[in-house]
């Protein structure tokens, strides 16, 4: 195993990730554990090298440290950006506070013939030196190498910007290998775990499966735990896997707000009350939600009702589920799906960088005010490895690759106010969309164009338009069909569907849909427009 030591680097997780992307099994630890944990840890001899992670602050604003035992253990040691920094503190050399501050791209020269770096390079200058193409973020910089050490890479703003002591198998990057822009970046943290520390590459998703299982157990105990389950990727993963844990232990809660695709509802109840065995609780609060909506045409203020009713609800459902409720030995643990990128992006991160960019989490605050502790399986993982150990854990392929549908659900969708009339003629419009490109294979790519677009959904027009069907005239709802390709949700371009598409879905839309007599395709980028009509 692998063992990476925090110094609170917003991609500390990246290493971790892919670590895990070589099959080599690894475990990220705060910076300041200790020398008598290191040895511990390191005691059966399954530890076959660290991995010291960059930091956000300054070695001169922070005293963090690497525990002095990691450079005891005989195994080898990589110090990426603050990790070199320190590393070449911590063994004699020097580091500087820089005054020129390298963020970004830049190309890296590489020297020295190291293990690390042989022949893992992106193009040669016309000197014949081999050249990587990275992604650097610090101001300062190691000014003179500890004793041992020869330089392994530099640029011009950074003479040291690689370092290695190849007999002790000490390696320091200044540049960060786990983000994508570093092109080589896997190659190179694939050639430290697997040539140099000789980790074995035998790790899967299902043995997550087993570590994690184990956790929760030893967590959990015999109390009970419930969570409340949308029906997204997230929470169906953390509930099959906290499910396959502690069985019956687990309730979920499953709140239907009425505002949810085409048989959902039931869809969701099938597999985890009936191919599962997990207890469910559904809430059919349809009427509840939709009551509230009555007249109401903003979509903030929409919003609001839509996740206020969400928690009130779920509090209740969960109140008579818990310890304090009804039941005396009820529920202790709120379990929640969250996922690394919701843990940085509301700034929650282990690491010490606090940096909030949104604090969105729908059932913030929830743990507290219900009295339970918080339990998140999926807190270190990425989407995709949570797709995957979906995947791993039975959950069907459908489910889990299922592009994002919003909280607020159909009611974000319906513009203007939400009337279950509405809701219903959207519901069996969007499936017909949905199922159209579930079916229809772009040949190129042989992948449907379900798979080939990030998010695709029907949006309800409460204007009505003139039609003509068979010898009469009609005056109908109109429909938008919106599908999006992006990578981040932050830009997306809609996507170039094929008329031939478009054409049988309109047509199947309006000939099957009673009450929409004409079908829109959404040709908006964003920005400025935004993915969702409101
Ligand atoms: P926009 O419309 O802002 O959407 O371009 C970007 C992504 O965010 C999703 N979205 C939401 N998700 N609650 C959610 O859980 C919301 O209120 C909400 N609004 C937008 C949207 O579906 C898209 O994936």
């Amino acid at each position: 195993k692998i063992l990476i030591l925090d110094f609170g680097s917003q991609v500390t997780q990246l290493i971790a990730r892919r670590v895990r992307e070589a099959h080599v099994y690894c475990e990220v630890h705060p910076c300041d554990v200790t020398d008598d944990w290191v040895r511990q840890y390191a005691a059966d001899g399954a530890l076959k090298g660290v991995i010291l992670s960059g930091s956000h602050a300054s070695v001169y604003e922070v005293d963090d440290k690497a525990p002095p035992a990691v450079f005891e253990l005989g195994v080898p040691v990589l110090g990426i950006c603050y990790g070199m920094q320190t590393m070449a503190q911590q063994l004699g050399g020097q580091v500087e506070g820089g005054h020129t501050r390298e963020f970004g791209y830049a190309e890296v020269r590489a020297r020295g013939h190291t293990a690390l770096l042989k022949g893992i390079e992106d193009f040669h200058t016309p000197e014949g030196h081999g050249m990587l193409k990275v992604w650097m973020s610090h101001g300062d910089k190691v000014t003179a190498l500890p004793p041992g050490f020869k330089l392994m890479a530099s640029t011009d703003a950074c003479p040291i910007a690689g370092m290695a002591d190849e007999a002790r198998r000490f390696y320091g990057v200044q540049f960060h290998p786990e983000v994508t822009h570093t092109v080589q970046g896997r190659a190179l943290l694939e050639r430290f775990v697997l040539d140099i520390c000789g980790a074995r590459p035998d790790w899967v998703m299902r043995d997550h499966i087993e570590e994690a299982v184990q956790k929760i157990r030893e967590q959990v105990g015999d109390e009970e735990v419930i969570l409340g389950l949308s029906g997204g990727v997230d929470s169906s993963v953390a509930a099959a896997l906290i499910h396959r844990a502690i069985g019956d232990q687990l309730t979920c809660v499953f709140v239907d707000h009425g505002l949810l695709r085409l048989h959902e509802g039931d869809m969701v109840m099938d597999m985890f009350a009936g191919k599962l065995h997990a207890k469910v609780v559904r809430v059919d609060a349809a009427d509840l939600f939709l009551g509230k909506l009555a007249g109401v045409n903003d979509p903030e203020a929409k919003r609001k009702i839509i996740g206020g009713l969400f928690v009130d609800v779920f509090k209740a459902e969960a109140g008579k589920l818990t310890a304090s409720g009804a039941s005396k030995n009820g529920a202790t643990w709120l379990a929640q799906g969250t996922i690394y990128p919701d843990v940085i992006e509301s700034g929650g991160a282990k690491s010490k960088k606090a940096v909030v960019i949104k604090s969105h989490h729908n059932v913030g605050g929830l743990p507290e005010q219900l009295g339970l502790k918080l339990l998140e399986p999926l807190r270190d993982l990425f989407k995709d490895e949570v797709r995957e150990l979906g995947v791993a854990l039975g959950l069907p392929h459908d489910m889990v690759y299922r592009h994002p549908f919003p909280g607020p659900g159909l009611g974000v969708r319906i513009l203007g106010e939400v009337k279950k009339e509405y809701a219903d003629l959207l519901r069996r419009a969007d499936a017909i969309f949905i199922e159209e490109l579930r079916s229809t294979i772009e040949p190129h790519s042989g992948k449907t164009w379900y798979d080939l677009t990030s998010q695709a959904f029907t949006v309800f027009l409460p204007v009505k338009s003139v039609g003509v069907m068979g010898d009469g005239r009609t005056y109908d709802y109109v429909v938008a069909l919106r599908a999006v390709q992006t990578s981040d949700f932050m830009t997306a371009d809609w996507a170039e569907l094929p008329y031939a598409l478009l054409k049988r879905v309109s047509g199947r839309i309006i000939n099957e849909v009673r009450g929409i007599n004409r079908v829109t395709y959404d040709v908006s980028s964003k920005p400025p427009a935004t993915i969702e009509w409101e």
